[in-house]
């Protein structure tokens, strides 16, 4: 997962100031609290994933998985303004699906502001394709978008692997 200046990494409960600092920076409403990320940092239905630039989180990703379901959800996605341009937001996309892949997701879906151009352009470069829309969906009345995008089995995903992944997987 290394790539020049920044690796992503899992996150921890040491990084909660950093994750709840990306969300003030980044989105305006429907954010993520801290209670939230320090919940999803130690559940086993979820990744939190940072791209860690040595001293400071220049992007998260949030992934959930649920048992029972080969539907994956990219629950957030952020890149902090001041590291933008450098691919952290495709790198942080693949590891969510990298992750969702090795817990048995065949397919990622999301959900995104009709007016987020930026996001919705990085969405259909990696692959999403809209399939729906979910109307006052955010806090401020704003609709959705909804992109899916099929997670075709990858290198590392060889049958003995992903079962091996599953099965140290918690039941709850
Ligand atoms: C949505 C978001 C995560 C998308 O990330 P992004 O802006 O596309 O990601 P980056 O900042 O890494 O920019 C990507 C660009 O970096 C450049 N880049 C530089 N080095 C690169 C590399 N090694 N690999 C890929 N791209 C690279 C490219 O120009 C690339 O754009 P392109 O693929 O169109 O040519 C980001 O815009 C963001 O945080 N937005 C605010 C929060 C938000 O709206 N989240 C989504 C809610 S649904």
């Amino acid at each position: 997962m290394t790539v020049p200046d920044y690796v992503v990494r899992p996150a921890t409960r040491a990084d909660l100031d950093a994750l709840v600092g990306l969300e003030a920076a980044v989105f305006a409403g429907d954010r993520l609290s801290r209670r939230s990320f320090g919940r999803l940092v130690e559940a086993p239905s979820a990744a939190v994933l940072v791209a860690d630039v040595g001293n400071a989180v220049a992007g998260a990703t949030v992934v959930l998985v649920r048992r029972n379901s080969r539907t994956a959800r990219l629950y957030s996605i952020a890149v902090a303004p001041p590291f933008a341009g450098r691919g952290i937001g495709p790198a942080l996309l693949a590891a969510g699906e990298d992750f969702a892949r090795t817990r048995g997701a065949d397919r990622m879906r999301l959900e995104v502001r009709t007016d987020n151009d930026r996001a919705i352009a990085r969405y259909h470069k990696a692959g999403y394709l809209p399939f729906g829309r979910r109307v006052d969906y955010y806090e401020d009345g704003a609709d959705a978008l909804r992109f899916e995008k099929p997670l075709a089995a990858g290198p590392d995903d060889a049958p003995a692997k992903s079962v091996a992944a599953r099965s140290h997987a918690p039941t709850s």
